[in-house]
């Protein structure tokens, strides 16, 4: 593989990642977590995360050359997610980035988040089909966009008016008594239960709502009922139903998430939907985004779930292709943007 090797920081959250690209080549992606030091407040501190990425910083770097057999002098740019993210823990990954690209004299790149959960796709499956509808679902963001050009036109259509779908996933695990983060917990405890067996709230999905909020998501309503649900049983004496509550709750959140993504698609003439974030790992998920594409002629491309979540990859996936296209590079004295828009 040839072209520029490119070096990707992501530091938005609470995953401190070191991605090196070559091309659409990936090479290495080192990714230091400071979830379990967030899991018994039930949600990411910020000041948790923000002193985790310094310490992790150094050695996650050292690790990621190691793995790719580079040094830091053979890298030819530099790119780190600039925002939207928690402002502390960003500027830790944006002055790491300075550092470097000041040190080695090499340009600098700032990237957004989002649009890197997109790009990191090509790393698996070769170059964005243009134009694409992205679904974005992790535990910060829950967004729809169309993507005409990943390094310069990408359009929000709609996005969460209040919790992010992984928010709820780890809220309502919270309520079954399942550990943080909640996700993969309730997608494994849902396999045996039924997603019938209550009818839980599809938010902004009346006909009323639709009119304002098409491609809007709401998940806050449906935590509720959820926590009223359960609440309810507890109160009768009678046993939760975990499996169950877990695969109706699934349901709710894919149904809607897949029934928008769709319609978005479909409404827009887009023959390709790219899902990405954390939650994309979830199994209903994928197979009723699969479904319900089909239906419509629609392909879908999902990365691996180890490039979903947040990672330094799809930093150097987006940094390589602001090269590719020949985009200005940024300046030295690139802000951190914690809702820094896409
Ligand atoms: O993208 P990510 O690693 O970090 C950000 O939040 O940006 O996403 C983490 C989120 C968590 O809320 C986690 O519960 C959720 O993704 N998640 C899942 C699954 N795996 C991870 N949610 C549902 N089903 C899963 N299998
Ligand atoms: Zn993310």
């Amino acid at each position: 593989s040839s072209g520029p090797l490119v070096l990707g920081i992501e530091t938005s959250c609470d995953e401190t990642g070191v991605g090196i690209v070559r091309g659409h080549t990936l090479l290495a992606d080192a990714v230091a977590s400071s979830v379990e030091e967030h899991a018994r407040f039930g949600g990411v501190v910020p000041e948790v995360a923000s002193r985790a990425h310094l310490e992790a910083m150094v050695p996650t770097l050292e690790r990621a050359c190691e793995t790719a057999g580079i040094t830091l002098s053979d890298v030819d740019a530099v790119a780190v997610t600039s925002g939207p993210g928690l402002a502390g823990a960003l500027l830790v990954g944006v002055a790491a980035a300075k550092a470097l690209a000041l040190g080695l004299e090499k340009p600098l790149y700032g990237v957004n988040h989002l649009a890197a959960h997109v790009a990191v796709d090509q790393l698996e499956h070769g170059a964005l089909p243009d134009p694409c509808l992205a679904m974005l679902v992790s535990g910060g963001h829950s967004s729809l966009l169309r993507v005409d050009d990943v390094t310069s036109s990408v359009t929000p259509l709609g996005a969460t008016i209040d919790d992010a779908a992984g928010e709820a996933f780890d809220k309502v695990a919270r309520l079954l008594g399942l550990p943080f983060p909640g996700g993969p917990h309730i997608d494994r405890a849902a396999r045996s239960g039924s997603s019938v067996a209550i009818d839980f709230p599809r938010g902004l999905s009346s006909r009323r709502d639709l009119e304002r909020h098409r491609f809007d998501f709401s998940f806050s309503g449906l935590k509720t009922a959820v926590a009223r649900w359960v609440q309810a049983r507890e109160a009768a004496g009678e046993p939760v139903p975990v499996a169950d509550v877990a695969a109706s709750f699934q349901e709710a959140v894919c149904d809607v998430l897949t029934r928008k993504a769709v319609d978005a698609a479909v409404s827009a003439g887009i023959e390709d939907i790219l899902v990405g974030g954390g939650v994309a790992a979830n199994s209903r998920l994928r197979v009723l985004t699969e479904e319900r594409a089909a239906r419509h002629g629609i392909r879908v491309r999902v990365p691996r779930p180890g490039l979903c979540t947040d990672n330094g990859a799809m930093v150097a996936a987006l940094g390589s292709e602001m090269v590719a296209r020949g985009r200005t590079p940024s300046s030295l004295d690139l802000p951190a943007d914690s809702s820094l828009p896409v």
